[in-house]
C-alpha cells in the first residue's frame, strides 16, 4: 500500500505492507535508527517516537496506521531548541544517558512538556510509564523533567513558570 505522513517535519509517502512497523520503516526506508529494537512488544521503550504528539512505541504501530499521523523521531527532535533543553535539564539532575533508553526519555519528556508546561511528579511518573531505563533513578528524572521546564520557560519568556 502507498502511505503518506509527516516524519520530522516533511511530508513523506512511502509504498510497504500494511502490516510492516513503524520501527522497521524508519530504520529500513529512511535509515532512523534512534528508535532501536528491544524487546518488540511495547514494554521496554527503546523504540520510541512521538506520535501525534504522544510518545509511543514505534514496534507496536503498524503501517495501516500512519497514514495522514505526525512522527517525530529524536534524529528530528535533536535539531530543536526543546531537545536542548531537555538535555541540559538531565544533565543538572544527573540523568545517566548510557545509550540505552536515552531517545526515549528525551521524547517522553518533550511529549509531556508540550501539554503541560510545568507538569506534576504525578504526570512525570505518568509520563514515563513506557520507558524502562535501568540507570536513573526515577526520582532524579522527576527532577530532570522540572529543572528542563524551568529552563524552557527562561528562554521563552525570560523567567520561570
Ligand atoms: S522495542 Fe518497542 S517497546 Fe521495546
Ligand atoms: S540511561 Fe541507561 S537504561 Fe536509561
Amino acid at each position: 500500500m502507498t502511505i503518506g505522513f509527516i516524519l520530522n517535519g516533511e511530508d513523506v509517502v512511502i509504498r510497504t505492507e500494511a502490516d510492516t512497523r513503524l520501527l522497521d520503516i524508519l530504520r529500513e526506508i529512511f535509515n532512523l535508527l534512534g528508535a532501536k529494537c528491544g524487546c518488540l512488544t511495547g514494554i521496554c521503550g527503546l523504540c520510541s517516537v512521538i506520535f501525534n504528539g504522544n510518545v509511543a512505541p514505534a514496534c507496536l504501530i503498524p503501517a495501516f496506521r500512519i497514514r495522514g499521523c505526525e512522527i517525530i523521531t529524536i534524529e528530528g527532535f535533536s535539531q530543536t531548541d526543546e531537545y536542548q533543553d531537555i538535555l541540559r535539564g538531565f544533565s543538572q539532575a544527573g540523568v545517566e544517558n548510557c545509550g540505552y533508553c536515552d531517545a526515549g526519555k528525551i521524547l517522553a519528556a518533550e511529549a509531556l512538556l508540550e501539554k503541560i508546561s510545568r507538569p506534576s511528579k504525578t504526570d512525570i511518573t505518568a509520563a514515563f510509564n513506557g520507558i524502562r531505563c535501568r540507570c536513573t533513578e526515577p526520582d532524579r528524572l522527576v527532577e530532570g523533567v522540572l529543572l528542563t521546564a524551568d529552563i524552557r520557560q527562561r528562554r521563552l519568556y525570560g523567567r520561570s513558570a
